[in-house]
């Protein structure tokens, strides 16, 4: 499974890109609005600044919601750096707008996913990435990685070249339960991330053999 750091704070990326684990970045207008970034101009240099710390793919999002407008900002965002996948909301002309970007050569996430229904149309149009939302799901008392493993499923059976991006992660165990349904790539926050390394034993574990060092 590919790990991808769902952030758009440059601390934050480099020091997951630091670890040596990381083969992406996501991001959203949500994560943008909350490091600060306005303008075109600052957004699309925002965006460069992000490829230029991780050698992966980075999902930078369209802001308009008709198709015309959604292709032309798509074709600016794609021109930024070959690493970007122009990211497309799940709407009826959010799949016009992948068809056409997969007919053009240009890598697309279908974001806000939260059925299977939705992810078989954006596997059908194209989109490299489909991203089912687990976090949100759970938050509305739904399960958020039984969608992991229909959407593993059917993407199998049918033979479906999308990944499964599982997106709206949480925490770690998020991360472990996605790993084990079938997601391809989890982005998750780096905090969730840097959870997968916390054990009391083996803090407990390393204290003893450091204190045993000084014996030998
Ligand atoms: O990638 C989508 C993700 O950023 C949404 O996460 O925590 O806002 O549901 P969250």
């Amino acid at each position: 499974m590919k790990f991808f750091v769902d952030t758009a704070n440059l601390s934050h990326i480099k020091e997951a890109a630091d670890l040596g684990i990381l083969d992406g970045v996501t991001t959203n207008p949500s994560l943008m609005a909350k490091e600060g970034i306005k303008g075109n101009e600052n957004i699309l240099k925002h965006y460069a600044d992000i490829c230029a710390l991780v050698d992966g793919d980075v999902s930078a999002e369209v802001l308009s919601t008709d198709f015309e407008s959604m292709v032309a900002e798509g074709k600016a965002l794609a021109a930024i750096h070959p690493n970007i996948v122009v990211k497309v909301p799940m709407i009826k002309d959010g799949i016009k707008a992948i068809k056409w970007f997969t007919d053009n050569g240009i890598r697309t996430n279908c974001t806000l996913v939260f059925s299977a229904g939705q992810a078989i149309l954006a596997a059908k149009a194209g989109a490299a990435y489909v991203s089912p939302f687990i976090g949100r799901i759970d938050d509305s008392s739904w399960d958020g990685i039984q969608l992991i493993e229909q959407l593993a499923h059917i993407f199998m059976v049918q033979g479906f070249e999308t990944e499964i991006l599982a997106a709206s992660i949480r925490n770690p165990l998020h991360i472990v339960r996605a790993a084990e349904a079938g997601a391809h790539i989890c982005t998750c926050p780096l905090g969730s991330i840097l959870g997968l390394l916390k054990h009391p034993l083996t803090d407990i574990g390393l204290a003893q053999f450091l204190e045993d060092a000084k014996k030998m």
